[in-house]
């Protein structure tokens, strides 16, 4: 297993570059299966995730084709099975997007049950209910949801969400795509990335409405036409390399992103005493040499402070002045990177679904382990600044969602190594 190796000190000062977004470009390529010919998907990260969701397609027979530049070419037309398996579900969540494009286009589809997760319980009860509002019938057995359409196909459906659900929504909007009439889907996810899912869908000729509200209107269309799409740039990724730059009291422009599908993340930064400036597809952060002051933070559904930036924001107050609180509203538990960075020096107490960060000027280089993707990123930021050398363990977490992370932190001057293990 492979390891990351940082010593800490180095001032981050440089340009890099966003990648693809991870949670948009897995719903996308998931939508593909709802086209009737051959769909192009660029600006693809170079991510596991991204590769895994490519094995599950070609698991069902449909054979992606790659360029050098990572666009992917996918024919749907030549599925063969329509099963997405237990021992590639189980690897990544994402893959339960198939469910949706699936049973709309195919009829049928079985997809395993996603088991628990290192950051809580993460259930897909909305995603079964959405589908049988439209009048799938669904049985679970064996680990998996084996789901039917009617004969004629899926129908269009009035459906509420009565909890915000990210990927929850794109299933049941993919669905809907090719139901019979019009659905009406509230209490919607507002996320960037279901938005680019929409417009992605109406490139192939879909008729979707209102994305980015909490009210998402659908009228099915009876087939969906090849088209060729970019996806949106990652705001989780933008976001972590500016909390990097910030903590090390350094400067970083980050490109090819988009300053506002983070607005939220770059407010709490001005807090934290940031100089921030953005053009269109560009942010700049400067903290000029000083430290961070620390902020509160709460999660909640977008426009609010995503989940996806709590550890990385854990990680400015543990070397920030002051203390903040940091509030976990979407995830019963995903506060695993605390008890690492307490290896580090870092004075966080946690209660409940919050944790209290008491800012230290020193952190210490230990070895840490990553347990899942955000609490990685939150490790690297850490021992950016920490005194001597980190060594964090199953970076696989890592892997799954920032491209060419140690070449990028490199770029920006961070002394930080991958050692085969
Ligand atoms: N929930 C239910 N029932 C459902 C679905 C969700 O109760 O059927 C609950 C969850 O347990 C959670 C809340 O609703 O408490 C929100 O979860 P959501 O469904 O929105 O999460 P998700 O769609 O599984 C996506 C991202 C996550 C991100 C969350 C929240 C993708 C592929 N994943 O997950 O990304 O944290 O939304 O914004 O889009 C990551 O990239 O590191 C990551 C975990």
């Amino acid at each position: 297993m492979d390891k990351l190796i940082i010593t800490g000190g180095a001032r981050l000062d440089g340009e890099i570059r966003i990648s693809g977004a991870k949670n948009s470009a897995l719903p996308i390529l998931a939508a593909t299966l709802l086209c009737n010919g051959p769909v192009t998907v660029a600006n693809l990260p170079h991510l596991h995730d991204i590769t895994t969701m490519i094995e599950l397609f070609g698991r069902m027979g449909i054979e992606p084709v790659i360029d050098e530049k990572l666009s992917v070419e996918i024919n749907p037309n030549t599925i063969k099975t329509l099963v997405a398996p237990y021992e590639l579900v189980k690897t990544m969540r994402a893959s339960i997007l198939v469910l949706g494009p699936m049973v709309a286009r195919f009829g049928y589809a079985e997809v395993a049950l996603p088991g628990g997760c290192a950051i809580g319980s993460r259930p897909v009860d909305l995603h079964i209910r959405g589908l049988e509002a439209m009048g799938a019938v669904i049985d679970v057995e064996g680990g998996y949801i084996k789901a039917k359409a009617p004969e004629g196909g899926l129908n269009g459906a009035n459906f509420f969400f009565d909890t915000v659900s990210v990927t929850g929504t794109e299933n049941i909007m993919m669905a809907a795509a090719l139901a019979n009439g019009r659905s009406v889907l509230q209490n919607s996810a507002r996320e960037p990335e279901v938005v680019d899912l929409a417009n992605f869908l109406n490139a192939m000729g879909a008729k979707v409405s209102g994305a980015g509200t909490d009210t998402i209107i659908i009228d099915g269309v009876k087939e969906l036409h090849p088209a060729t799409y970019r996806v949106m740039p990652d705001r989780i990724e933008t976001g972590t390399y500016l909390v990097a730059a910030a903590v090390t009291g350094g400067r970083v422009k980050v490109k090819d992103t988009d300053p506002t599908i983070l607005e939220a993340v770059l407010e709490k930064l001005k807090e934290a005493g940031a100089e921030v400036t953005t053009g269109e597809d560009w942010i700049e952060l400067n903290m000029h040499g000083k430290r961070p002051k620390a902020v509160n933070v709460r999660t909640a559904p977008y426009p609010a402070f995503p989940t996806d930036m709590q550890a990385q924001f854990i990680s400015l107050n543990a070397i920030a002045e002051g203390t903040g609180a940091v509030i976990e509203t979407i995830f019963e538990n995903r506060f695993m990177h605390v008890y690492e960075l307490h290896r580090m020096g870092a004075k966080i107490q946690v209660e409940g679904n919050t944790a209290i960060v008491t800012g230290t000027e020193t952190l210490k280089g230990a070895p840490v382990m990553a347990t899942d993707l955000r609490a990685s990123a939150s490790l690297v930021i850490s021992a950016l600044v920490a005194e001597g050398d980190t060594l964090i363990d199953r970076i696989y977490h890592i892997d799954r969602g920032y491209e060419c992370i140690e070449e990028k932190l490199q770029m920006l001057g961070a002394k930080i190594r991958r050692v085969p293990g």
